[in-house]
């Protein structure tokens, strides 16, 4: 199978290669990726002279790069490039409307054109909007994004639903809960507050803490992407998550902890603005279709991620000087 992974450098896309590359010895991967800030080639340093691995450095929004990718003849589409961070959205929301909205249209049009028989648009459960202390999304649940990137995910998945129905287009919509495990950029919650604590630094806890988010092992997410790839039905959407509950304090609890640091560097800091209270996946439709369901207990996956950036704190120091430094000092300096 000869994919075409966009945002391959990134979180999930490096996990998402590093997985199909060591269960199949029949896969070929082209990584288009534009290396932007969370776009980083040492996530994928093990497998930089594989054979069945090529990168390419460029823009989804760009069309003539698209176009050569696409006539390639890849059998499917694996979109994964995207600005995924809310808070930056909320600072400033065009790079989102750029790549998740104009970029996912882009790789559309070229897909559409070169006849490609499978594209993967790998979306959130962000679009679904929030809930309240009881209920689950399901596949139906409407669109109501609340924040500027979860709109734009949002628009990036009615424009592959446009496709899929007006050109018969063969798009197939995941929408997965909060991933967690290595490579994750550390301005998101999880690997911040590791790399907060093991430093002896203060754990910024927005609002009351009190916020759910479900959260899946990102090989698990990966796994439900195989699974789509080769058994997804064209036009439909596919819900993944951990039926992993947790409040956002007992996580930083939990981390503090397991890394032998005083709960009283937990501080609560200034909201964010328009806070999503829980998300909470209903996944039985994958678990149904696909028999596909998480196989890694969060505690197990939870000291997985810890050891690994413990073990990378090289990767971490390089990723956190630079951009990093004036995007904490921006975000924290004033909460
Ligand atoms: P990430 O921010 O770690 O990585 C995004 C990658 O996309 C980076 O390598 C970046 O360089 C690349 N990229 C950005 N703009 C690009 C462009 N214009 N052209 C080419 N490449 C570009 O993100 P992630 O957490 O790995 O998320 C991957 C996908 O999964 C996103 O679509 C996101 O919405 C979705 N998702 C993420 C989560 C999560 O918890 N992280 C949960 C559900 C869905
Ligand atoms: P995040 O990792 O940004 O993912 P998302 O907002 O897309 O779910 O945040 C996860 C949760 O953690 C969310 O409720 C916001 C909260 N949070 C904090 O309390 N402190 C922080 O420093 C960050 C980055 C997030």
């Amino acid at each position: 199978m000869k994919l075409l992974v966009t945002g391959g450098a990134g979180f999930i896309g490096s996990n998402f290669i590093r997985f199909m590359l060591e269960t199949y010895s029949d896969v070929w991967i082209v990584n288009l990726d534009k290396l932007t800030y969370a776009g980083n080639l040492d996530n994928l340093r093990d497998l930089e002279t594989h054979p069945h691995y090529t990168f390419v450095r460029g823009d989804i929004c760009d069309r003539a790069t698209v176009e050569k990718l696409m006539s390639a003849g890849p059998d499917a589409v694996v979109n994964l490039a995207a600005e995924t961070h809310v808070d930056r959205s909320i600072e400033d929301a065009r790079s989102f409307i750029e790549t998740n909205v104009l970029g996912t249209h882009c790789l559309l049009e070229a897909a559409r054109a070169n006849k490609v028989t499978r594209f993967i648009q790998v979306s959130t459960d962000e679009v679904y909007g929030s809930l309240s202390e009881t209920g689950f999304f399901t596949e139906e649940t409407p669109l109501r994004p609340n924040s500027p990137y979860a709109a734009s995910k949002a628009s990036a998945d009615l424009l592959v639903k446009a496709y899929v129905h007006t050109f018969a287009f063969p798009g197939i919509i995941t929408r997965c809960s909060n991933n967690f495990g290595p490579y994750q950029f550390p301005e998101k919650f999880l690997p911040l507050m590791i790399n907060n604590a093991r430093q002896g630094k203060t754990l910024p806890i927005y609002g009351d803490g009190l916020y759910i988010r479900d959260w899946l092992f990102a090989r698990d997410h990966c796994r439900a992407l195989d699974c789509v790839l080769r058994q997804g039905r064209a036009g439909e959407v596919y819900n993944i998550g951990g039926n992993n509950e947790w409040r956002n304090i007992d996580i930083a609890k939990r981390i503090l902890r397991l890394l032998r640091q005083p709960e009283s560097l937990l501080t609560f800091v200034k909201d964010r603005p328009g806070h999503d209270r829980r998300y909470a996946i209903d996944a039985s439709k994958s678990f149904r279709e696909l028999g596909w369901k998480p196989e890694t207990r969060f505690e197990e996956g939870l000291g997985v991620t810890i050891r690994w950036y413990l073990e990378n704190d090289a990767w971490l120091d390089k990723v956190t000087s630079g951009e990093y430094r004036n995007y904490y000092e921006r975000m924290y300096s004033n909460r």
